[in-house]
C-alpha cells in the first residue's frame, strides 16, 4: 500500500522552501516535488522558442505539449522533453520571466493537473505557491514559509555567487519584491496562505530549526 501522506509547503521566493521541503521529505520517506521547477521548465522552453510571453494561448499549448520529469535524488533533476535542464532553469533570465508565464491560467491548469496526479500516485512533500490553496486543498499538513525580502535576497545572493554569478544585492531585493507582488496579485491562484496553514517566519531561524518545527507539528497532529 503506497504511503499517500501529502504535505504542502508554500511561500514566497527564497524563503528556503525547497531545502526545507527536501529534508522533510527525506525524514518522512516521501517524494519531494518542486512545482516551481515545472513553471521554470515551461518558461525556459518558451524563451528558447522565442515565444511571445504575453500570448496566453501559445504558452498554454506549449505547456500541454511539454514533458517535464522530476527525477528524485540528492539534487532533484529536472528533465524537459528528456533533456536535463536542472541548472538552466535557475538562470537569472528564466527567474526574471517565470512570474509572467506562471500567471497564465491555461499554463497553471495543465501543470496543476500533473501535480495532483503525482500526489495521487505517491505520498509527497510538495513546494510551491498554491499547493495548500489549490493543488492539494486536502493535504494532511500545510505550511506557509516566509522571511523578510532582505533575508531572502541575501540567501539567493549566496546561492548565485556559489554558482559563479556576479550579484547586485539591491537589484536582487527589488526583483524579489517585484516577483512577490506579481505572484500575490495575479488573478489566478495568488500567493496567499491557506486558511488552515501554519505560518513560519524563518528570518531568524536556521534550516534545522524550520525542519524540526514542521516535523514536530506533523508528529503531533497525525
Ligand atoms: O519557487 P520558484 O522560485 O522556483 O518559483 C518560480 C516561479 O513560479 C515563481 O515566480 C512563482 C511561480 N510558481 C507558482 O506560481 N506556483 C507554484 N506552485 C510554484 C511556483
Amino acid at each position: 500500500m503506497p504511503n499517500r501522506i501529502c504535505v504542502a509547503i508554500d511561500g514566497p521566493a527564497g524563503a528556503g522552501k525547497s531545502t526545507v521541503a527536501k529534508l522533510v521529505a527525506r525524514k518522512l520517506g516521501l517524494l519531494y516535488i518542486d512545482t516551481g521547477a515545472m513553471y521554470r521548465a515551461v518558461t525556459l522552453k518558451a524563451l528558447k522558442q522565442g515565444l511571445n510571453l504575453h500570448e496566453a494561448g501559445g504558452l498554454t499549448n506549449l505547456a500541454r505539449e511539454t514533458t517535464i520529469k522530476l527525477v528524485p535524488g540528492l539534487q532533484q533533476s529536472v528533465l524537459l522533453d528528456g533533456e536535463d535542464v536542472t541548472e538552466e532553469i535557475r538562470s537569472p533570465e528564466v527567474t526574471r520571466h517565470v512570474s509572467t508565464v506562471a500567471s497564465v491560467p491555461g499554463v497553471r491548469e495543465v501543470l496543476v493537473e500533473r501535480q495532483r496526479q503525482m500526489a495521487y500516485e505517491n505520498g509527497v512533500v510538495m513546494d510551491g505557491r498554491d499547493i495548500g490553496t489549490v493543488v492539494l486543498p486536502r493535504a494532511n499538513a500545510k505550511f506557509f514559509l516566509t522571511a523578510s525580502a532582505e533575508e531572502r535576497a541575501r540567501r539567493r545572493a549566496k546561492e548565485l555567487e556559489d554558482k559563479g554569478y556576479t550579484v547586485d544585492i539591491d537589484k536582487l531585493i527589488k526583483e524579489i519584491q517585484d516577483r512577490d507582488y506579481t505572484d500575490s496579485h495575479r488573478s489566478v491562484s495568488p500567493l496567499v496562505p491557506a486558511g488552515d496553514a501554519i505560518i513560519i517566519d524563518s528570518s531568524g531561524m536556521n534550516i534545522e530549526e524550520v525542519v524540526d518545527t514542521i516535523i514536530s507539528w506533523i508528529e503531533k497532529n497525525k
